[in-house]
């Protein structure tokens, strides 16, 4: 009997999800468990398919995010690709562990002890556009074509060039303006001219990459003392408001990556063309928890968010300057504490426009699926998602289920509720966040809810029968709490 005729007897066999070639996801959670594997090059590099790269993971805390994502990375690095971890907690430098891996992976600290001054300086985690990159080359017919001449097509690259250019200052100009809004207290954030000064000291320094975020700092300072008379009261008020917190700020150990000595712009890292992997981590970041309110954060905890958006930026950075054909893979971990500031969005909306252009693969790991939602693939659709989405243990709150829901392209209350509910767990369905929680420390494998394109499939995430892949869970797994706390032994590519 043909296998077709014997598969539409048995609707399992049919089900499907995934490529025939690629990276292994785990298997399907059907009676007929099926290995899935994922071409994750294919929405960037098919002509057909025309679709972002950028990859929510989406899931509570514990539903094996991190996990799922490091694999995928492993996987695709192994293939070819280049890639880079933000991975602020910690855990994936064990990747540095895996003997293919040690030669060409380095991990970076951006934070702590063994961080450089000035690594996360604002104006250097935003790349300049490469005159000589292919995009501002007057032969790209994609670009000119349609200029009636030669010397029309080099003065539209020029033209190009001189706009991306500018609009890589005007995007320093805006991080140095969120970043220092992230900084302070909600009061001062809430005066009515906090906006103006700090925009004003970011447009008056300027948005050239030679810059370091001292000097906006200086200039605020300025305003405060400013006695002339050409400046407002409200604004000189302001003014001093924000120069005192952000001095206090300075002084923080933790916020020489951020302000480098006066006189220099510090140095961010660079991912070096012989590295595969690129790790950055951020120890002793010291994360608010979300049961305290804003008002009650430490300055340290304050520093917290300023300096995740700052490494984000500067992963992408990494990326982008690799060259453009090469394979790349992006993980950034823990999204949730950028989106807290909005400053996540606007960061989604650039890796989601940009992934197609530079082949990136980039997966975005979140406890929310409303930081994904509104993102469209640069089309005109306002509600094109994403093209591949995962989406684990998502608790059971109806908030969070209707996000998945949507980010997923499903309708509501035609039973797929249930189907994430199940995800949490076992058999005794329960609400209790407690309980769902306690549960999803043991090892039993994570489930996903893997949308690709129109297929959707629930997927187990269980590699202990792919022996290529089992051996990368173990060293993950291994001792994650000695990980979180002590400072990698591995890490010798330290910038
Ligand atoms: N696919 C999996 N199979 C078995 N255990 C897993 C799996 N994924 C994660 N775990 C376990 O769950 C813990 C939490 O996973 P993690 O990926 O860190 O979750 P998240 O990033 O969503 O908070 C891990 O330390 C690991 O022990
Ligand atoms: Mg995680």
């Amino acid at each position: 009997m043909p296998v077709r005729t014997a598969a539409s007897g048995m609707a399992a066999v049919g089900d499907r999800v995934g490529d025939r070639t690629g990276i292994i996801l785990g298997r399907t959670a059907s009676i007929a468990a099926r290995p899935v594997a994922w071409n994750a090059f294919a929405a960037m590099e098919d002509p057909l398919i025309q679709k972002s790269g950028l990859t929510p993971i989406v899931g509570g805390l514990g539903s094996g995010k991190t996990f799922m994502a490091a694999i995928c990375v492993y996987q695709c690095v192994r293939a070819g690709a280049h890639g880079v971890i933000l991975d602020p907690s910690g855990p994936l430098s064990r990747l540095k562990l895996i003997p293919e891996l040690t030669p060409f992976t380095r991990v970076y600290e951006l934070t702590g002890a063994r961080s450089q001054p000035g690594a996360l300086n604002p104006y250097h985690v935003i790349r300049d556009p490469n005159p000589d990159d292919w995009d501002y080359n007057p032969d790209n017919d994609e670009n000119f074509g349609t200029e009636p001449d030669w010397d029309s097509r080099v003065i539209a690259a020029r033209n190009r060039l001189d706009a991306d250019r500018h609009a890589a200052e005007s995007e320093r100009i805006s991080t140095v303006v969120t970043v220092f809004r992230m900084m302070l207290t909600p009061q001062t954030r809430g005066l009515r001219t906090t906006n103006q000064v700090l925009q004003r000291a970011a447009t008056e320094v300027g948005g050239s990459i030679d810059h370091s975020a001292l000097e906006p700092l200086q200039l605020i300072g300025r305003y405060s003392q400013d006695n002339g008379g050409s400046i407002s009261e409200e604004f000189r008020e302001a003014a001093r408001a924000i120069f005192d917190e952000l001095e206090a700020m300075r002084q923080l150990p933790s916020a020489r990556v951020l302000f480098p000595p006066p006189g220099s712009t510090g140095r961010v890292p660079q991912a070096h063309g012989s590295d595969r992997l690129t790790i950055l981590t951020m120890p002793g970041l010291q994360l608010p928890s979300d049961r305290i309110p804003e008002e009650q954060w430490s300055p340290e905890q304050r520093m917290a968010g300023p300096l995740m958006h700052l490494a984000a930026w500067l992963a992408n950075r990494m990326i982008y300057d690799m060259p453009r054909w090469v394979r790349k893979v992006l993980f950034l971990d823990e999204n949730k504490y950028l989106k807290e500031t909005g400053a996540g969005a606007t960061l989604n909306q650039r890796i989601n426009r940009d992934t197609r252009k530079f082949n990136v693969r980039a997966f975005v790991g979140s406890q929310l699926a409303d930081d994904f939602l509104g993102l469209t693939d640069g089309g005109d659709d306002q509600s094109a998602l994403a093209y591949e989405v995962f989406v684990g243990d998502v608790g059971s709150s109806e908030t969070a289920i209707a996000g998945a829901l949507k980010l997923l392209g499903l309708p509501t209350e035609q039973g797929y509720e249930a189907v994430l509910r199940g995800i949490g767990g076992s058999e005794d369905q329960t609400h209790d966040e407690d309980v769902r929680a306690a549960r999803r420390q043991g090892d039993r494998p994570r489930q996903f809810v893997v949308k690709m394109g129109d297929d959707i499939e629930l997927i187990t995430a269980d590699w202990s029968n792919f022996t290529h892949l089992a051996h990368v869970f173990d060293i993950l797994r291994s001792d994650p709490t000695a990980s979180r706390t002590a400072q990698p032994t591995t890490a010798q590519g330290i910038a």
